[in-house]
This record gives structure tokens, C-alpha cells and sequence, in this order.
């Protein structure tokens, strides 16, 4: 079986704007093994998160992709909605730059981890928690943290949220 976790071949994704197409990712082939950490570098506006947005499937309506890209051998653009919204969060996961933008101010960590878990498993709270706290754990970020708003986040506290299943099936995220 083909170690491959993940390849492009020959994406593009232009953005639809009144003014004309934006070329963001125009072109890009890649492929990634299990176990290996691509780090995609570039000046501001080359296009990194927009391919981390299609990865992920979240790019604004009206864009425009081509070319393949493929999770497990799977085509992300073909699978139905409801099996990327199961593959999203639980096997791929974006980590936004920013967690004050992504995160709900009005909502604690804890919330979030527990959301996120129960999202995908039908676990009780308490588990959620549980899990919440060792993934925290596993980064050297304390328990406290988790009665806390979004404000005092860093990414970690995001990363961590890529982390909570038990054993860790999320082995693939994706950096903004
Ligand atoms: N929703 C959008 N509509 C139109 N153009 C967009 C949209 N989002 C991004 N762009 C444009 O696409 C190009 C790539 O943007 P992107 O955000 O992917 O770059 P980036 O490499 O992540 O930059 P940074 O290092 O600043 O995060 C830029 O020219 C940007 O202005
Ligand atoms: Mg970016």
C-alpha cells in the first residue's frame, strides 16, 4: 500500500472577483508521506493559506479549483459534504495564525474542546474534558487553561484542539 497521505497534481485556485480572477495557487504539485512535515514558505499573498483552504474545503463560494487533490487516495473535491465535514477536524485540521479571530470570545476553551470532540463522538462531557486535558497536557499547557477565554490563547491551545482524540488520530494539520 502507497505510504502517500497526501498530493496535489497541478492545483490551481483562482478567486472570482468583479475586478477578474485572482491566481492564488496556480499550478502546485506535491506529495506527502506519512510521517513528513512539508513546510510551505513564500512572501505574503503567494498563496499558503489558500491552499491550506483547499485542503480543507473551506474556500468561499464561486472559486474556482482545478487539478487533483487527494487525502488517502481520496479526491477532496468529489467527496460529498458530509464525509469532508467528518475527515475535517478529526483527520485534518487547520491551525489558524491567529487563534483571536478563529476562536469564540465568548466561549472558554473548554467549551471549544468539547464542542470539537462531540462534534465527531458521541462521548459525554465529562470525557470531552478528559480528553481536553490530556491533549493540553501532552503540549505542557496546565488544566487551568481551560477555564479560560480565547483572549489568552496562543496556537498551541489551538493545536491542542488538533489533538484531543485518544489514541491521536490526527496526524496531518495544516499550519496557516
Ligand atoms: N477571498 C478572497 N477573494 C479574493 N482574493 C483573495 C481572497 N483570499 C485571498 N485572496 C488573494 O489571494 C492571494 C493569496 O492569498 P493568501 O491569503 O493565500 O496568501 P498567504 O501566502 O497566505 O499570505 P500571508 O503570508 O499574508 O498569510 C492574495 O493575492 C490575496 O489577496
Ligand atoms: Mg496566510
Amino acid at each position: 500500500m502507497s505510504d502517500v497521505v497526501l498530493e496535489a497534481s497541478g492545483l490551481r485556485v483562482y478567486y472570482n472577483t468583479r475586478r477578474g480572477p485572482v491566481k492564488a495557487v496556480d499550478g502546485i504539485s506535491f506529495e506527502m508521506s506519512r510521517g513528513e512535515t512539508l513546510g510551505v514558505v513564500g512572501e505574503t499573498g503567494c498563496g499558503k493559506s489558500t491552499l491550506g483552504k483547499s485542503i480543507l474545503g473551506v474556500l468561499p463560494p464561486r472559486t474556482t479549483v482545478e487539478g487533483e487533490l487527494r487525502f488517502l487516495g481520496k479526491d477532496l473535491a468529489s467527496l460529498p459534504r458530509e464525509e469532508l465535514r467528518k475527515i475535517r477536524g478529526k483527520e485534518i485540521a487547520l491551525i489558524f495564525q491567529d487563534p483571536m479571530t478563529r476562536l469564540d470570545p465568548l466561549f472558554t476553551i473548554e467549551d471549544h474542546f468539547v464542542e470539537t470532540i462531540r462534534a465527531h463522538e458521541d462521548v459525554s462531557k465529562g470525557e470531552a474534558i478528559d480528553r481536553a486535558v490530556t491533549a493540553l497536557a501532552s503540549m505542557g499547557i496546565p488544566e487551568s487553561r481551560l477555564k479560560h477565554y480565547p483572549p489568552d490563547a496562543r496556537p498551541s491551545v489551538h493545536a491542542g484542539a488538533a489533538r484531543v482524540d485518544n489514541p491521536p488520530r490526527i496526524e496531518r494539520a495544516v499550519f496557516d
